[in-house]
């Protein structure tokens, strides 16, 4: 990798392994990806809550929430940072901005795998090649894909924030599955149809059995 500041890695005493046993299970990223609307945030919510009942250590990474301050926009920043810095770091929904947005959860998503922590985020994540990158920088088995998928028209049904409805009016720009794409993943780990057939604690039940399965829970 190309080091261009002269900042050095230093290796930390305390190993994944330490903290792995201490916890009792082991660290890993659930990444749900899916359509605005498609569950990913209702499914983290509902699994985090399974995790943490059976005493399994999370963090939840949500798209709306790391929007307010990580990842804010440029009408957050522009008041406390000033005009120039807001344009320069806000984020917003260009292919570009949602790349890097993208990057940073999955930097933040890797520390805590590497501290033992199970890792839920919720992201739309559209763009394959953004969410494979953030896999590459991943020790194997660490990243585990979850393709919420719903079709657009039961998302656009449910329209929870009313974006849909905006998005179709042209009040919205590059909103994801109207006038901006979704790659779908191509191999996921895991696809779980959130279409309201089966209930969402059917669904994480079924990621909690995945995750025993492949020994991250006991
Ligand atoms: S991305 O594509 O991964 O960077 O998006 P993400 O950080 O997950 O943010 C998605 C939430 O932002 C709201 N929103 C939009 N979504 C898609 N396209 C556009 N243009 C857009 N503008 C705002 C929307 O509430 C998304 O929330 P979810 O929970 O996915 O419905």
């Amino acid at each position: 990798m190309t080091n261009d500041t002269n900042v050095t890695w230093h290796e930390h005493r305390v190993s994944r392994d330490d903290r792995e046993r201490i916890n009792g299970h082991r660290g890993c990223v659930i990444w749900f990806t899916g359509l605005s609307g498609s569950g990913k945030s209702t499914l983290a919510n509902i699994l985090d809550h399974m995790l943490c009942e059976r005493g399994v250590r999370t963090a939840v990474l949500d798209g709306d929430n790391v929007r307010h301050a990580l990842n804010a926009g440029p009408g957050m920043l522009r008041e406390t940072h000033g005009e120039a810095f807001a344009e320069r770091f806000g984020l917003g929904f260009t292919a570009i901005d949602r790349e890097e947005n993208i990057r940073r959860i999955g930097a933040v998503a890797q520390l805590f795998c590497e501290t033992g922590v199970i890792a839920l985020t919720a992201f739309i994540s559209p763009y394959r090649l953004d969410r494979q990158r953030v896999r590459d920088t991943m020790r194997e088995g660490d990243f585990i894909e979850v393709f919420v998928d719903t079709p657009l028209e039961i998302c656009e049904e449910r329209d929870p924030k009313g974006l849909y409805k905006k998005a179709r009016a042209g009040e919205i720009k590059h909103f994801t599955g109207i006038d901006d794409p979704y790659e779908a993943p191509e191999a996921a780990e895991l696809v779980l149809h959130a279409d309201g057939e089966r209930p969402p604690e059917a669904l994480a039940v079924e990621v909690i059995e995945y995750l025993i399965s492949r020994g991250i829970l006991p």
